[in-house]
């Protein structure tokens, strides 16, 4: 529908599509043959997807312990298909709960040593819903400054004020903690292993905090879950905490290979929730064949550990590799390695050169991390052949050197921190309307390439 123009030809109302056809950047950057967002893939065989007809090693994806395609989950999935149909067309409300949403969650409630867990339809949902829920006004929730984008916009939906602190710094924490009133409800809310920088929470430091300043402790294990802990809990019980963190919300995305997520903590926090959290009340539950698959994939990770310890194996290496090269990876301690590439430009050229080569991976720029700060961020799996991971390692070197990256000046001592602000999306406008890429150097001017 077009809406009424004036005679003077300027539009006689404000229209909310004008941002939209005002927004040309993505659409630019695609005709420069350089846009790595959105990629499309024709199939996926083990490791390797196939883009554009062309097979590529996948190091971007958090499939960590290969379960996505394992053909036991496949099966599994199937057979929740044909016993309880392809959707549940109501929420768990209403009409939408299935005997084996409650099978999921009692095994998830054992195997984390939680009273009780909620499942949501997407990992995202659970953050969003459970702080929004929990969280009122005149109540504070601080925040680590890396913290998901869902965190983020939990806060947001709820009416409690949110105070963030600097990544990980636990003397920014405590200093945030001092000035906060007393009378104040207080959560603390850390992803457990942080999906850019790939580093670990400092648990230990942040419920003691908690303890002295009365608050309670939430962690994200997104990327923790079957990859951090005994038997692949988390970083909750890979630091032994599971008495100290109040309450861990969960990914099936990531180490279980599928999509939705659970909020796991005591029985009357779960209780409340459930009947008060509007993006579970009012949206259709799992659907079955996702529900069937993070089942089998639950009791795989469990009944195989030889997974775990070959992710770990696999991290090792890549750890040692990337660094004996010579290349920053920050301080990650986890499967997600951020390769520093320095300026905007290097990290879409690496991007593409690396495609080119037979690499999936994704660049993250300005505003994700900070100005000449960009990265192209690599994740590994434990069914990632030594073969592969070589080949990786191999073609990062060369590109590296082909493309100048050791002589930016992130390596050269202009940038000596990899901390990134996660408040924004990724930045199209580095793209002008000639359709010519023009980027940001490190000092933050505009350049063409
Ligand atoms: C730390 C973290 N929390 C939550 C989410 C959202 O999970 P999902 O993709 O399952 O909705 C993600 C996804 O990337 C994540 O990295």
């Amino acid at each position: 529908m077009d809406l009424e123009i004036k005679k003077d030809g300027t539009p006689k109302y404000k229209d909310v599509f004008q941002r939209a056809s005002d927004f040309t950047h993505a659409r630019e950057a695609k005709a420069t043959g350089m846009f790595p967002y959105f990629r499309e893939i024709q199939g996926v065989h083990g490791n390797k997807v196939i883009c554009k007809g062309k097979e590529l090693i996948m190091i971007g994806s958090n499939n960590y312990l290969g379960l996505a395609h394992d053909p036991r989950v496949i099966e599994a999935s199937q057979a929740a298909t044909k016993k309880y149909g392809a959707g549940c067309t109501g929420s768990r409300f209403l009409n939408g709960n299935m005997s084996i949403h409650e099978q999921l969650e009692r095994e998830l409630a054992v195997f984390l040593k939680r009273d009780a867990v909620m499942l949501h339809s997407t990992g995202f949902f659970v953050n969003l819903g459970t702080l929004s829920t929990l969280c009122d006004a005149g109540d504070y929730i601080i925040c680590d400054r890396e913290n998901h984008a869902s965190i983020i916009d939990g806060c947001q939906f709820s009416r409690a004020k949110t105070v963030p602190f600097a990544h990980n710094c636990i003397k920014t924490l405590r200093r945030r903690l001092s000035h906060l009133p007393e009378e104040g409800g207080k959560l603390i809310v850390v992803d457990g292993v942080y999906s850019m920088s790939g580093d670990i929470a400092n648990l230990p430091s942040i419920v003691q905090a908690a303890r002295e300043f009365g608050a309670r402790v939430y962690v994200d294990e997104a990327h923790a879950l079957g990859v951090l802990g005994p038997n692949g809990e988390g970083t909750v019980a890979h630091f032994g905490l599971n008495k100290e963190v109040d309450l861990v919300m969960g990914t099936f995305s990531k180490s279980l290979g599928s999509m939705g997520g659970f909020i796991a903590g005591p029985e009357y926090v779960i209780d409340f929730l459930k009947h008060t959290t509007r993006c579970m009340m009012f949206t259709a539950s799992l659907a079955p064949a996702v529900v069937g698959g993070v089942l089998k994939a639950l009791e795989l990770m469990q009944a195989e550990p030889e997974r775990r310890e070959q992710l770990w194996k696999n991290v090792k290496k890549m750890h040692e590799g990337f660094r004996s090269l010579g290349f920053k990876i920050g301080s990650t301690q986890s499967p997600v390695i951020p390769i520093l590439v320095g300026s905007e430009v290097n990290a879409f050229r690496f991007s593409q050169a690396l495609f080119d080569a037979g690499i999936f991976t994704t660049p993250a720029v300005y505003p994700a991390v900070k100005f000449g700060q960009a990265i192209v961020r690599t994740s590994y799996m434990a069914t990632h052949t030594d073969s592969e991971l070589n080949y990786v390692l191999e073609t990062f070197r060369r590109i590296a050197k082909e493309l100048g990256i050791f002589e930016d000046v992130a390596y050269t001592g202009g940038a000596n921190s990899m901390r990134s602000t996660r408040y924004g999306g990724y930045d199209f406008k580095m793209f002008n309307a000639a359709g010519s890429v023009e980027v940001r150097t490190d000092t933050g001017a505009a350049v063409q390439i």
